[in-house]
């Protein structure tokens, strides 16, 4: 059977390019990475993080431990929201760790500086301190510039 082959008009390719690249951001995860930076490591740090759908209960955390993380795909219908409730030595916070509807679902991609089209990650990493939680795209634990406070304790 003869096959004919058509070109696509470059709108439709553009068409194509544009879903193909919409999805390879859509279908992928994006990862929550909380770690105790907390200075008296006698204590542990408790907390609890709920979805509307999910109650992923609570953990201790420690400084030096590895971060306690969970990983979603954001959903453009529901808009995903995860909140988090923080204790240590009498003190708690509670905030939006992920907040889809007022921070749009790439709030955490990084993209490359050289090919800004390639999607390198989509973590938002949080460090709990002894004055409040700090936020990052990287995981750098020495890059001063990329960690900014984004809560304080006593939060709600
Ligand atoms: C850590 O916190 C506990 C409980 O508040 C306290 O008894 C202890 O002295 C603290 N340790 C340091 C090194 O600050």
């Amino acid at each position: 059977m003869p096959s004919t082959t058509s070109f696509p008009s470059s709108k439709s390719f553009l068409k194509i390019l544009t879903i193909s690249l919409l999805c390879s951001i859509c279908l992928s995860k994006t990862h929550i990475d909380i770690t105790d930076h907390l200075s008296n490591g006698s204590i542990p740090l408790t907390l609890r993080c709920q979805s509307k759908d999910d109650d992923l209960g609570y953990h201790k955390l420690y400084p030096n431990q590895p971060s306690y993380t969970w990983s979603f795909v954001p959903s453009f219908i529901s808009k995903t929201l995860f909140f988090c409730h923080f204790w240590f030595n009498g003190k708690d916070a509670v905030f939006d760790v992920f907040n889809q509807e007022n921070w749009g679902a790439d709030y955490c991609d990084r993209y490359s500086h050289s090919f800004p089209w390639k999607h390198i990650s989509s973590t938002c990493y949080y460090q709990v301190r002894d004055d409040g939680f700090y936020m990052s795209k990287t995981n750098d634990p020495w890059g001063s510039g990329s960690w900014s406070k984004k809560h304080s304790w006593g939060d709600h």
